[in-house]
């Protein structure tokens, strides 16, 4: 069956980029004469048929625009089979032939059900904490980095004044690029991820180390998916009596807004046109994805099941460079 129309939503946590990429998707489609329905608030606003028909002007003034506006919901009841069936009768009902689905792993969890119940879908990744398999990079992550450096640059300035050491934990869920990324660019004596193994000694040893050395402050990043989260670390090291005041800053929401990067617009738009390509050649049950700096076509079964990881190259390179 040729595809006429399509639906787009996005799903999961919103991510900066997102609606550049329902832009992306809406143009290429109806570019390409199709016709594209908007469901709101992911799939629990499909199963309620909150749906409405987009032109190419309904997303025009979106592209800088953080959030999404097609809004999201995470919905768990999308697990079950049942659900999954009504949600294929709805889009059929509603003359909607595939669907575009933004999001992370548990979103491809969801658009793949649909496939597998002979509904065309394609996935487009889009999810601060990177940790969707299948991509090296997903819609939201430089946005978020660039949010956590620009308020730990803020910290430094604070913690330079007054000597203490900053200990900032950020989001990942448990995935710990943006940790481990922060760390590296904005220069973190010390970081902690969930992939690599860091107790409060080795954190002390790096604090005194860098006492030694002459700094008058440090900064310690945290995954919130990190075995010692940042309190827990706190209370351990002031129990120590290094000689520094340390201090917490959990960054939470504040990392998921804000207007896209020039690389989230540009990659949104670059996944949103592939996805939209995809589609119209037949293709479904898969999420686009970065590789190599190619859009590849990612087996929706890996992409929702496997969790991308950072590569602990990187955390050898942090540990270099904080000397
Ligand atoms: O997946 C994005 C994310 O922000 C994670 O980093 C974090 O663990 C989670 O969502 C928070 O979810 P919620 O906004 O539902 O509290």
């Amino acid at each position: 069956m040729s595809v006429k129309s399509i639906g787009v939503l996005t799903a999961g946590g919103d991510a900066p980029g997102m609606n550049a990429a329902v832009r992306a998707v809406t143009r290429a489609a109806l570019g390409s004469g199709l016709k594209v329905h908007g469901i709101h608030r992911a799939f629990e606003g499909l199963m309620q048929e909150d749906i409405f028909e987009l032109g190419a002007r309904d997303v025009g003034g979106i592209l800088q625009r953080g959030g999404t506006v097609l809004q999201t919901e995470r919905y768990p009841a999308f697990a079950e089979l049942a659900v999954q069936q009504k949600a294929v009768a709805i889009l059929r009902g509603r003359g909607i032939d595939a669907l575009v689905a933004i999001g992370g792993d548990g979103t491809m969890r969801g658009a793949l059900a649909l496939h597998k119940l002979g509904f065309p879908v394609m996935g487009i990744p889009a999810s601060i904490d990177n940790d969707v398999y299948g991509t090296d990079i997903a819609i939201g992550v430089d946005t978020a980095l660039n949010t956590i450096v620009e308020a730990i640059d803020k910290l430094r300035d604070t913690a330079s004044s007054h000597r203490n050491a900053f200990i900032v934990e950020n989001m990942g869920r448990h995935c710990g690029h943006l940790a481990l990324m922060a760390g590296i660019i904005s220069g973190a004596e010390m970081i902690l991820i969930p992939e690599q193994e860091a107790s409060a000694e080795d954190v002390a040893a790096a604090v005194r180390s860098a006492h030694e050395r002459g700094k008058t402050h440090a900064i310690i990043v945290v995954s919130e998916g990190a075995s010692l989260r940042a309190s827990a670390l706190k209370k351990k090291l002031d129990a120590m009596e290094l000689g520094y005041g340390f201090r917490v800053t959990i960054l939470g929401h504040v990392q998921r807004g804000g207007s896209p990067s020039a690389w989230d617009r540009l990659i949104a738009a670059r996944f949103g046109v592939s996805a939209v390509e995809r589609l119209l050649k037949g293709g479904s049950g898969t999420m686009v994805g970065l590789k190599d700096g190619a859009i590849v076509a990612v087996p929706m079964e890996e992409a929702g099941s496997r969790q991308r990881a950072p590569d602990l190259e990187y955390y050898r390179m942090a540990k270099m460079l904080a000397k």
